[in-house]
This record gives structure tokens, sequence and C-alpha cells, in this order.
């Protein structure tokens, strides 16, 4: 079900913490990077691994918008629109981001390459607005960076 390399990383996590289950976020974030997200047969992997429930894995799976449950695009883009990048124009970034796109929060483009949604607080308020691609963040954004971010992608696929 996981590569080797990934399997060796369960059996590390699994090893350090003095309660097994201290490992579940960690190994389903490795999980993902492999799957692209985290499959049914993961949590029911990763809940035996260390075990717990599968429902126990699914509900704290339902606290992290960080761990996804489907397919994601190659490119995901997390756009904050809690308060301090709202302030500071959040909104006209999230219509940018679904003109550029051509689709709305959750769903991913035609090709695969580009998925985005919305998110509460990337923990950067002194640097709104915010949003992570793939883990990394671009701040201070308007519209004319978000296009040439998204741009920058789209050369790059
Ligand atoms: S409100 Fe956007 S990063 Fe905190």
């Amino acid at each position: 079900m996981f590569s080797q390399e990934t399997e060796s990383k369960f059996k590390h996590l699994a090893s350090i913490y003095p309660r097994k289950r201290s490992a579940l976020i960690p190994m389903l974030l490795i999980a993902q990077k492999e799957h692209g997200y985290v499959k049914s047969e993961t949590i029911e992997y990763v809940a035996k691994y260390l075990d717990l429930s599968a429902s126990e894995v699914d509900s704290i799976m339902s606290f992290y918008t960080l761990l996804h449950r489907n397919p994601v695009g190659k490119y995901h883009i997390m756009i904050c629109t809690n308060l301090a990048c709202m302030l500071r124009g959040s909104d006209e970034i999230e219509t940018c981001v679904q003109r550029k796109l051509g689709v709305r929060p959750g769903e991913i483009t035609a090709d695969g390459l580009f998925s985005a949604i919305e998110f509460e607080c990337l923990g950067s308020c002194t640097t709104a607005p915010v949003m992570q691609v793939n883990g990394e963040f671009y701040e201070n954004l308007d519209v004319k960076k978000v296009e040439e971010i998204i741009d920058g992608f789209r050369k790059r696929a």
C-alpha cells in the first residue's frame, strides 16, 4: 500500500512517542504526501497500525483541514479568509483565483493542476492577505501577484 520509505517512516514514528497514537497526524501527513490525499483504506491501515479504530482516525481527520479526504490538484491553493486577510482584501484574492482557474472552492481544474479552498487563518496575519500553495506561503498579496503566481505554476507544469 505504501512505499518502503513511507513504511520505514511509519515504523520510526510509531516507535518515538510514549503513546503510539501520538504518531497519528504525522503518519497521515506522510501517507497523504505519497497518495495526494488520505484514502479510506489509509484510514483503516493507520488505525490498525496505531491500535485505534477507523472511526477515531476519521473523527480526528475531520478536525484538520490540512488532511485531504479527496484528491486535490497538483498545486493546492489555500486562501485565508479570516479577519486580518478579509480586511486586507482576501475577497479579491479569492475572486482572482476562481477567475484564473475557472473553479469554485473545493473543485479541481479539469487538467488536475489546481485546486483551491478557503482556509481559516494561516497564522501569518501580519502579512495579510495570505495564501499557501502546497504548504508554501505567499504573503502581502494583491491581484497582480496572485495572477503571476498562478501563471508561474502553469509554466512549470
Ligand atoms: S487572518 Fe489570514 S493569516 Fe491570519
